[in-house]
């Protein structure tokens, strides 16, 4: 069963984007949670101790040798549900990576039984750093969620990645490590497809795309996670898929729409996160193709392919439908028409989209992406790994439940 009220400890360090963790412990405590802050001397420069007590409605905590009898070096991290960083610098990021404790929070990390989620926050060029890039693949690979940093303005003139997470996606990152482990999906059978179709000249030769399939590997991570049974129909992917889910190989946009439409009935949840060839060639040649045979200026005529999204929310379904959009538009308004015409005209619920190119957007890399539901003019944003972003999306199409 799932606690509705839960113990978060909010660590603070000392990043100017301390001013927006007070809009977090109030999030938090807004939701009911009993949250304990506690701060380090350098996030006191930013933001004040009156502040984050009345929001919290709690002491804040600052000193290792404040109230050394009641031990809470270690029973702040023993007790909480979840321990939220949040802005973590790049100094408190080195310290918990190498298991370094010099202040309360740093005691409190170590001695923790629950999970850790981190959202750092720094200039772009610390964030960087070959130290702090090492430093965050050893917390990864500890199990520690990090939660963006995005990209945009930081203080001063300079712009670029290291803003801290929105408070929205943090809290979206507590909810989602917190009830990682609850199984709230168990019974639901979610499909995904995955990877970039690949459709072939002749037998050696084919047109295909980017996509690594990195993105769906992800979604059934934390799909299988919470719970769900989850089908992955695989085109062309570069990551390892997880083995607790059944996968259907689908390597053409033809394979991809017989399985997809196969599938979906039986599922309560169909993400098309594949990136599909909307045209084939025409023709497939028997052999492979002679330079002889094709000349100077071979031309290769196209069909165009089913839109296996288009149909799948078309037709009569009880299915909740996500599709995703991959744009190569800078133009942040044209960007936005674009993720709704394809949300409309493709009767998605949801829609999921982002920024791609030759240097962004695949493999596993950050990534940043837009939501947009049907019905509603709001847009939700989500930031960082792929794995806390998948896990966001996830949060999005089914919320975990908070109360009893
Ligand atoms: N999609 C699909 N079948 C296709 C093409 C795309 O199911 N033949 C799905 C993708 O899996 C994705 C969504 O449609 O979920 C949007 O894909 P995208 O390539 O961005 O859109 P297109 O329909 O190709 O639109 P456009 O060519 O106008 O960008």
């Amino acid at each position: 069963m799932t606690k509705s009220r839960l113990k978060i400890v909010v660590g603070i360090t000392g990043g100017i984007a301390a001013y927006k963790s007070v809009g977090l412990v109030r999030a938090l405590v807004l939701e009911g949670h009993d949250v304990d802050v506690i701060a380090t001397d350098a996030a006191l420069q930013f933001v004040g101790r009156p502040t984050l007590e009345a929001i919290s409605r709690n002491p804040v905590h600052v000193g290792l040798y404040d109230d050394v009898a009641e031990v809470r070096h270690v029973a702040l991290g023993q007790q909480a549900d979840v321990v939220v960083i949040a802005p973590a610098t790049a100094n408190t990021l080195a310290n918990i990576a190498h298991g370094n404790a010099p202040d309360l929070l740093g005691n409190t990390v170590l001695a923790r039984r629950g999970p850790l989620v981190v959202a750092p926050a720094m200039h772009t060029e610390m964030w960087e750093n070959p130290a702090t890039v090492s430093n965050i693949a050893l917390l990864r690979e500890r199990g520690v969620v990090v939660v963006g940093p995005g990209s945009g303005p930081l203080t001063g003139d300079d712009s670029g990645a290291g803003r801290m997470a929105e408070v929205d996606e943090i809290v979206a990152a507590v909810h989602s490590v917190v009830h990682a482990e609850e199984r709230d999906l168990a019974g639901k059978h979610i499909l995904i497809s995955a990877g970039g179709t690949r459709e072939p000249i002749d037998p050696v030769r084919f047109i295909g795309n980017s996509s690594s399939g990195a993105m769906a590997a992800e979604l059934a991570r934390v799909a299988l996670k919470r719970g769900a049974s989850v089908t992955i129909v695989a085109s062309h992917v570069e990551v390892e898929l997880p083995s607790a889910a059944t996968v259907v190989s689908a390597p053409t946009a033809v394979d991809m729409h017989r399985e997809m439409l196969a599938w979906a009935d039986k599922s309560d949840v169909v993400i098309m996160a594949a990136a599909v060839a909307d045209y084939r060639p025409s023709t497939v040649a028997p052999s492979k193709l002679k330079k002889a045979v094709w000349g100077s200026t071979p031309r290769i005529e196209l069909v165009q392919n089913a839109d296996v999204l288009r149909e799948l929310g078309s037709r009569q379904h009880d299915y909740t439908l996500v599709g995703f959009a991959a744009e190569t538009v800078e133009d942040d308004a044209e960007f936005v028409r674009e993720a709704r015409r394809k949300l409309e005209s493709k009767h998605c619920d949801i829609l999921v989209s982002n920024r791609v190119g030759a240097d962004r957007g695949f493999g596993d890399v950050a990534t940043s992406v837009m939501l947009l539901r049907k019905g509603t003019d709001i847009i939700e944003t989500s930031a960082g790994s792929k794995a806390s972003v998948a896990a966001s999306i996830l949060q999005a199409i089914i919320p975990v439940p908070t109360s009893p």
